[in-house]
C-alpha cells in the first residue's frame, strides 16, 4: 500500500497546513474547545492514573480528520506530564520497527500511532501482548536455528488514532481500555475555535465574520482554521481588514465555498452523482473515478460529512444523492422508483 494515494490524514498535509495545525492546537485539556462527553472522560481518568501512580489504559482516537485526534494525543501527554514517541501504520512495516520503538520506551512514556488502521497485520500482532501484557516475542535468526526471545517492556501507554475504525480488527479493538470518537462539532463550539484561532493570529473579526466562517467549515477545526486564514488574506485585500459577516460572505464565494460550506470537491461529487449517474445508486470506484479523486479520498475526507448533513447515502448497490442534495443543486428530483429507500 503506497503512502501518496493517501491525501487525506496528516501525512499528506501541506506544509502549510502543518505549520497551521501546530500554531493552532490547544496544549491543555481546557483549551481544548467542544468534545464535552469526551473531554470529560479523559479528565477523570488522567487524574485518576496520576493519583494512583498509574500509566492510563490504552486509548483510541476515532473520527474523520481535521477534528483533534493528534491534538487529544498530544494534551493527553501534556496532562499526564510524559514524553510522546509518535510513528504511523504506515511507517511501521516490519515487526522489527515497531520493537525498536517499544524497547526504547521509558516507563510511563505514552507512544502514538496515526492511522492505526494500516499497521500492516504482522506488525499489529506483536502489538497485542506489548498491550495487554507489556511484553513482545520476537524471533532472532532464521531456519532451525531461530529461537523466540520474550522481551519485558515498561509500562506505557499507547495511543491510536484512526479515522476507518471499521477497518480494524477485533483483537486490536478490544485491547484499547478507552475508546472515544470525536464528532462533528456544532455551531457554537465552531464559533468558538475561529475566535479563539483568530485571537491567536491576530485577526480581527466581529461576531457575524466568526458566524459565517463557523456554519460554513463542516463541522470541522482544521477546515475553519484554513477558511479563516484565506478570509483574512480576501479582507486584507479587499475590505478594510477586519473581517465582519459581508466580508465573509464575499470571501466564501471567491473561494467557492456554498451556503451549507460545501466546496468544489463536495459540489463535484453530488453533481457527478446526479448529473452523471441519475442520481445513484454509483459504486465508490465509478464515483472517484469521475471526480478525479483517490476512493480513500472520497470514502474518508469527503464522504463522511454529505453523509452526516443527510446528502448521501451509502447502499450496497452504491452511493446514492438524497432528494434533499437534488434540492440544493437546483436539481429536478430524479423521479427514480426507489425513492422508498429514503
Ligand atoms: N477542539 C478543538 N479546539 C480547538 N482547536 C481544535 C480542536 N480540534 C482541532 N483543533 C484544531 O484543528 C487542527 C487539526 O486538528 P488535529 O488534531 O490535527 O486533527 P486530526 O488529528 O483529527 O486530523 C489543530 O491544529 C487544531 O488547531
Ligand atoms: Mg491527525
Amino acid at each position: 500500500m503506497s503512502d501518496e494515494r493517501a491525501g487525506i490524514t496528516s501525512s499528506a498535509l501541506s506544509p502549510e497546513e502543518k505549520a497551521l495545525d501546530i500554531t493552532l492546537r490547544p496544549r491543555a485539556l481546557a483549551e481544548f474547545i467542544g468534545q464535552a462527553a469526551n473531554k470529560e472522560q479523559l479528565r477523570i481518568f488522567i487524574e485518576a492514573a496520576r493519583k494512583r501512580g498509574d500509566v492510563l489504559d490504552h486509548v483510541l482516537l476515532s473520527g474523520p480528520p481535521g477534528l483533534g485526534k493528534t491534538t487529544l494525543a498530544a494534551i493527553i501527554s501534556n496532562e499526564l506530564g510524559v514524553n510522546t514517541r509518535a510513528t504511523s501504520g504506515p511507517a511501521l512495516e516490519r515487526q522489527g520497527d515497531l520493537a525498536a520503538i517499544l524497547t526504547n520506551l521509558e516507563s510511563g512514556e505514552v507512544l502514538f500511532i496515526d492511522e492505526i488502521h494500516r499497521l500492516p497485520r504482522t506488525v499489529e500482532e506483536i502489538l497485542y501482548p506489548a498491550m495487554e501484557d507489556f511484553k513482545i516475542d520476537i524471533v532472532i535468526g532464521k531456519g532451525p536455528g531461530a529461537r523466540s526471545v520474550r522481551l519485558e517492556l515498561p509500562d506505557y501507554t499507547l495511543i491510536g488514532a484512526t479515522t476507518r475504525v471499521g477497518l480494524m480488527t477485533g483483537p486490536l479493538l478490544t485491547r484499547f481500555g478507552v475508546s472515544l470518537r470525536l464528532d462533528y462539532y456544532p455551531v457554537d463550539e465552531m464559533e468558538n475555535i475561529v475566535r479563539r484561532a483568530a485571537g491567536i493570529l491576530d485577526i480581527e473579526i466581529d461576531e457575524g465574520g466568526c458566524h459565517e466562517i463557523a456554519r460554513r467549515a463542516r463541522g470541522t477545526p482544521r477546515v475553519a482554521n484554513r477558511l479563516l486564514k484565506r478570509v483574512r488574506d480576501y479582507a486584507e485585500v479587499e475590505a478594510d481588514r477586519v473581517i465582519t459577516e459581508d466580508v465573509a460572505r464575499g470571501a466564501m464565494a471567491m473561494l467557492q465555498v456554498d451556503e451549507v460550506g460545501l466546496d468544489v470537491v463536495d459540489q463535484a461529487i453530488l453533481g457527478a452523482v446526479i448529473d452523471k449517474f441519475s442520481g445513484g445508486p454509483v459504486g465508490l470506484k465509478t464515483l472517484a473515478a469521475a471526480v478525479g479523486e483517490e476512493p480513500d479520498t472520497l470514502e474518508e475526507v469527503y464522504e463522511p460529512y454529505l453523509m452526516q448533513i443527510g446528502f448521501l447515502k451509502r447502499t450496497p448497490r452504491g452511493r446514492v444523492a438524497t432528494p434533499r442534495a437534488f434540492k440544493h443543486l437546483d436539481r429536478e428530483p430524479s423521479g427514480r422508483s426507489d425513492e422508498a429507500l429514503f
